[in-house]
């Protein structure tokens, strides 16, 4: 296994001769050190079924089965499916998914620290996802900034994104917004943690999934807060210009595993109904979002 890193971004490196079937140990906990510190590992010349992309996915760490079953692959259900081209006539996994800045389910109370996709088939236009590294933009924040956000927690809630389901159709919305509530209710984090692997601080915003901010003894902070964080941190540039963002691109054979508590990220829009298929795993490693581990 040889770990580089990319060329010519501001993070991410690229993994050559991973073969998680073979792979040691030892090789193991450096390409999760790579993960961690340059937060997108594209392992290259990878080429797995749905089967083998969990069990590569399990020397990772715990698999999370995604909790809406109409994204899960038919045949291994820890597979999540992003899709727009139907199988013999069948819609297989959701299509469109992920057009907004988030971390993998930030709206959840036990988020998991890694997201791996595998592109299965891949958009000759318009290819590859936008990341945001939310601790170095932490670190970029004006200091009145930081200091208006000290000992505050935010927000999170899938309410804005859920995606109607097939069964939904002819519900009034009244009820398909209490069913979202009843089942995933908005969950209240700290505005910044410390990640448990790196120690660096994380701004964990963002604009697809926080809702709103309050102070330390639950008083709610005007949502003009929130919008300046997200301002400041690109997530309103509709240009992708924002110094911030980074575009990562790939290619088929490409596994790209990123940090999912410093990233958040975002499908990129294609103007073509261009055929995109991805497969996703997500795991839980040692330890939780922040503040304890998993196996104590
Ligand atoms: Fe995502």
């Amino acid at each position: 296994m040889n770990i580089t890193d990319q060329p010519g971004a501001i993070l991410g490196a690229i993994v050559e001769d991973f073969d998680h079937t073979t792979a040691s140990d030892a090789d193991v906990d450096r390409l999760k050190q790579a993960v961690y510190t340059k937060k997108i590992a594209v392992l290259k010349d990878q080429d797995l079924s749905p089967r083998q992309f969990l069990a590569l996915g399990e020397r990772l760490g715990r698999p999370e089965t995604y909790y809406e079953p109409m994204y899960r692959h038919p045949e291994v259900p820890e597979v999540f499916v992003s899709s727009n081209v139907p199988e013999n006539g069948r819609q297989i996994g959701v299509p469109k998914t992920g057009k907004f800045w988030h971390a993998d389910y930030q709206f959840m109370p036990d988020p998991f620290g890694i997201t791996l996709i595998h592109p299965q088939v891949v958009p000759e236009k318009n290819r590859g996802t936008y990341f945001i590294d939310m601790g170095r933009a932490w670190e970029q924040l004006p200091a009145e900034l930081r200091k208006e956000v000290e000992d505050t927690r935010c927000r999170h809630s899938v309410r804005k994104y859920f995606k109607i389901r097939p069964h939904d159709v002819y519900r009034p919305i009244s009820e398909i917004i209490e069913e979202i509530e009843a089942k995933t209710p908005a969950i209240l984090r700290p505005t910044t943690f410390t990640h448990p692997l790196t120690g660096e601080t994380v701004l964990y915003v963002s604009e697809g999934f926080t809702v709103g901010i309050e102070s330390a003894d639950g008083e709610p902070l005007d949502d003009e807060l929130l919008r300046r964080l997200f301002e400041a941190t690109g997530q309103l540039d509709q240009t992708f210009g924002h110094e911030n963002i980074h575009l990562q691109g790939f290619e088929k054979g490409d596994l790209l595993v990123w940090d999912n508590r410093s990233l958040i990220h975002r499908a990129r829009h294609t103007t073509t109904p261009e055929p995109t298929v991805s497969h996703r795993v997500t795991v839980h490693d040692t330890h939780k979002l922040h503040g304890g581990s998993h196996t104590s």
